[in-house]
This record gives C-alpha cells, sequence and structure tokens, in this order.
C-alpha cells in the first residue's frame, strides 16, 4: 500500500510516498481504508523533530484519519466491515491507504470523509483542554489562536456549553471568528486592551492554543496561572506556571468523537477544511500547515 514516510527529520523535502505492508489489526483494533486524512500542526512538529512522541526512523506520518472499515481485530463490537468511521491512526501512520484505529466514531451522517477526516484530534484536545478549565455555562472564555483546527472547535464547543467565548486571531479571521460564536479580537499589540474592552473584569479562564508566547496576558486576562491551560508553550508553562495540557500525561478526550453527532446536525457545529491535497501532494500540504495561518484544516484525499 502507498503511504507517507520519513526517514530523517527536516523540512517538508524528507516526506516520500513508499510502499508498505498493509497492517494487521490486534485485539480492539480495526483496519480502515483510508480516503481522507487531516493535517494539523503536530504532523510538522514531528517530521522536523521539533516534538517526540518516542516513535523511530522511518516514521509514517499522519493521525487524524476518515474511512470505511475493511477488517476487525479481535473482540471489536462496536463496529462492522463497510462502516464509515472517524479516528486516530495508532501508530501516527494515517496518510496511508490503509490504517489501524483504536480510538473511532461513526461519522456523523451529514458528513463526508474530508470533512470527518479534520476532527478527531482537533475535538479530542479541545474536549480535555475545555474540560481541565472547567468550561460551563456561565464561564467567559478567552481563546488565544481560535481560527484553526483546535480553536476553532474549542470555541464551538465552549459556545455549546453555555460559555461566553472571546477568541483572538489576524484581523481577516474576525468574521469568521464570530461566525463560530465567538466575539472577535486581534492577536498581537492592543489585544489585552481589545479583551478588556469586551470583558473589563478580565475573564474566567483563558486556553492558549497558538503558543505565540502571551501567557503573562492571559494570565494578566484570568487573574492567576491557575485560570489557564496551554497547549503549545511547552517552555511558557514551566516559566509562568501554567498547566500544559499533554493527553500522554492528563488522559485522553477520545469520548468526545462519538459525542459530536448532534452538534453537527443540529448544524452546531462545523469545521472547516481550508485545502485538500492528494496524498502525493503531502509536503506542499505540510508546507502550507507550517506557515500558521490554516483556518480549520488541511486534509489529504486518499480516494
Ligand atoms: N498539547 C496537546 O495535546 C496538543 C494536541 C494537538 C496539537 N497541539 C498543538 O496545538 C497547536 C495548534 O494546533 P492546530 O493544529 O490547531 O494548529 P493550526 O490549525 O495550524 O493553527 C493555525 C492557526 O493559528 C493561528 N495563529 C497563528 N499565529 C498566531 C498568533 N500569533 N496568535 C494567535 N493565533 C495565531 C492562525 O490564525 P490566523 O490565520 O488568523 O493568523 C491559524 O488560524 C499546535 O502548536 C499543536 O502542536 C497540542
Amino acid at each position: 500500500m502507498r503511504a507517507a514516510q520519513f526517514s530523517r527529520f527536516g523540512g517538508p523535502e524528507v516526506l516520500n510516498i513508499v510502499d508498505l505492508p498493509e497492517p494487521r489489526p490486534g485485539p480492539g483494533q480495526v483496519r480502515i481504508v483510508v480516503h481522507a486524512a487531516g493535517i494539523n500542526a503536530t504532523e510538522w512538529k514531528l517530521r522536523s523533530g521539533e516534538l517526540s512522541f518516542g516513535a523511530g526512523l522511518p516514521q509514517t506520518t499522519g493521525r487524524d484519519v476518515a474511512g470505511v472499515v475493511d477488517e476487525l481485530g479481535e473482540g471489536v463490537t462496536d463496529v462492522a466491515v463497510g462502516d464509515r468511521v472517524f479516528g486516530v491512526s495508532d501508530d501516527g501512520a494515517g496518510a496511508a491507504e490503509r490504517t489501524l484505529v483504536t480510538h473511532r466514531a461513526p461519522i456523523p451522517p451529514s458528513l463526508g470523509f474530508v470533512d470527518a477526516a479534520g476532527l478527531p484530534i482537533a475535538l479530542e484536545t479541545a474536549t480535555r483542554a475545555l474540560d481541565q478549565l472547567g468550561v460551563s455555562g456561565g464561564s467567559t472564555l478567552f481563546v488565544n489562536g481560535a481560527s484553526g483546527g483546535i480553536g476553532s472547535t474549542a470555541v464551538q464547543l465552549a459556545v455549546a456549553r453555555g460559555a461566553r467565548v472571546i477568541g483572538a486571531a489576524s484581523a481577516a479571521n474576525r468574521n469568521y471568528l464570530s461566525q463560530l460564536g465567538a466575539e472577535p479580537v486581534t492577536y498581537g499589540d492592543g489585544m489585552v486592551e481589545q479583551v478588556r474592552a469586551l470583558a473589563p473584569a478580565g475573564v474566567d479562564v483563558a486556553l492558549d492554543v497558538a503558543g505565540s508566547g502571551v501567557l503573562p496576558q492571559l494570565i494578566d486576562l484570568a487573574g492567576d496561572p491557575k485560570n489557564v491551560v496551554t497547549l503549545a508553550d511547552l517552555e511558557g508553562s514551566d516559566k509562568y506556571d501554567v498547566h500544559f495540557s499533554n493527553g500522554f500525561v492528563d488522559g485522553h478526550g477520545f469520548h468526545a468523537l462519538a459525542e459530536i453527532g448532534e452538534l453537527i446536525e443540529t448544524g452546531r457545529f462545523w469545521l472547516p477544511v481550508d485545502r485538500t491535497f492528494p496524498l502525493d501532494e503531502i509536503a506542499t500540504a505540510h508546507r502550507v500547515s507550517e506557515h500558521g495561518h490554516v483556518r480549520g484544516r488541511i486534509v489529504l484525499v486518499l480516494g
């Protein structure tokens, strides 16, 4: 089967399409024929070596997937061969014609494979972070980096919980943030003042998705480091005593995959696909993601 792989860490040029044996599912796993695979910021960080989940080289890439189940591992009863599912590739090997998936859910009926492929990591991560911040009805939440995959997801899930959300993105994304249900502000100089103009007493909690070095500003707005969670600023989390949310340590929020259907089918959740690329153009897809201004998600289309 065709799969995207790298055998050394580096720029997008280290990605190659190779021929690999098809994987076989173990207990609890299903194998899916991958129709679409999402690209998120973690993919290029793993490829560049900036981030490691402990996998060696060569490494197949890609975690978010959507496709059709074609083989069941021992003990699997929740899905059947032929079902449409979305989930997270177990070995981070989702940019491939087939992959193994433990954490999965049926694709909501109104979604195609491309839309579903952008969702799993964003749903898991945003749900975990909102739970850690205790976001619920009546909370006021500030999201720094509200227009990317995880940010767009966090905004809408928080609004669905009944929270008031203020989100920061570039000026070009102000209308987009309003569509998601957030009150928009523009990141950069004056961001704190813009938030205070909307919420003079500050916010209850703040989520840093962008990792853009603004934790002191978020602490100022939320009143205390314990009211702030970052998903991307490891250095700042140590320096300012802010919790860095890490699914491997904190526990994952995979239950969000099975729960999102109702919000999607009632028109209360939508994660736009900014661009699609064929598998052969994965290096270009990584370049676009790495540039840092994707609205929603980028998705590879395999078939
Ligand atoms: N800790 C965890 O468990 C975990 C899990 C998954 C991912 N992550 C991390 O979470 C981060 C976000 O991932 P993602 O896939 O959602 O990224 P993404 O979709 O690539 O994010 C792109 C967005 O970032 C925004 N942005 C760029 N510069 C910004 C700035 N200075 N201030 C605020 N927003 C800015 C852009 O907005 P504009 O276009 O409007 O500029 C764009 O919409 C990554 O660092 C990723 O590694 C962490």
